[in-house]
């Protein structure tokens, strides 16, 4: 897969106007700020792919990018306090009927900061992704803000609290200094290679 070959396509803010499911698809999920634009931009070799904010919770869209032959899918980030309610159920929607639509979602990337505990919503978004039975990695962010001695530790103790939600796998990565992006690749291609 060339992941030079990368496009924005469109902002979705309703399900009913996703594009229809016509080539698999990688989901990025996440907290706002947790770094997926970030994350988008490093996988694709990209500074300014996907946008990224300093002001966390102003994209409650849907995101869709063409990397090559595949869909990169930016969800909107959640967790965000100062969202009204409205906001909120806006938001529930459209990951709702995003995740009802039968879609060829290769695998999902659910990306939590390294340097902090999973919150109350990443817990019930990893409670969500069981239930609903999608595959799912998960990529820790701003693994360069580690110090070297915490990076086995703090691999440990997410693996433990991931896998028993049906994690397969768990990586340390950083947008920063490209840590794991390599080896987050390599295992995107071999989620391509058992959808065909
Ligand atoms: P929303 O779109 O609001 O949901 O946020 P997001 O998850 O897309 O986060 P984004 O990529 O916009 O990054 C949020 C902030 O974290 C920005 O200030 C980034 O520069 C910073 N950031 C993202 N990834 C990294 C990383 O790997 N290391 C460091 N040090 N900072 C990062
Ligand atoms: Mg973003």
């Amino acid at each position: 897969m060339n992941y030079n070959l990368a496009e924005f396509q469109a902002s979705y803010g309703l399900a009913s106007q996703l594009p229809a499911s016509d080539r698999p698809e990688f989901v990025f999920s996440g907290r706002s700020n947790v770094g997926k634009s970030s994350l988008i931009n490093k996988l694709c070799n990209r500074k300014n792919l996907a946008r990224v904010s300093a002001t966390p919770g102003k994209t409650a869209t849907i995101n869709f990018y063409r990397v090559d032959k595949i869909y990169f899918v930016d969800l909107p980030g959640y967790g965000y306090a100062k969202v009204s309610g409205a906001e909120r159920h806006r938001w529930d929607q459209l990951i709702n009927r995003y995740f009802d639509e039968m879609r060829q979602r290769a695998i999902l990337v659910q990306l939590l900061d390294s340097r902090h505990a999973p919150s109350a919503d990443d817990m019930q978004m990893l409670e969500y992704l069981e239930y609903h039975r999608i595959p799912f990695i998960v990529a820790l962010t701003k693994g360069d803000k580690l110090k070297k001695s915490q990076v086995e530790a703090t691999k440990k103790e997410f693996r433990q609290i991931c896998m028993p939600f049906g994690c397969q796998e768990v990586f340390l990565t950083s947008a920063d200094n490209g840590q794991g992006v390599e080896e987050l690749r390599s295992f995107l291609e071999k989620c391509l290679e058992v959808q065909e």
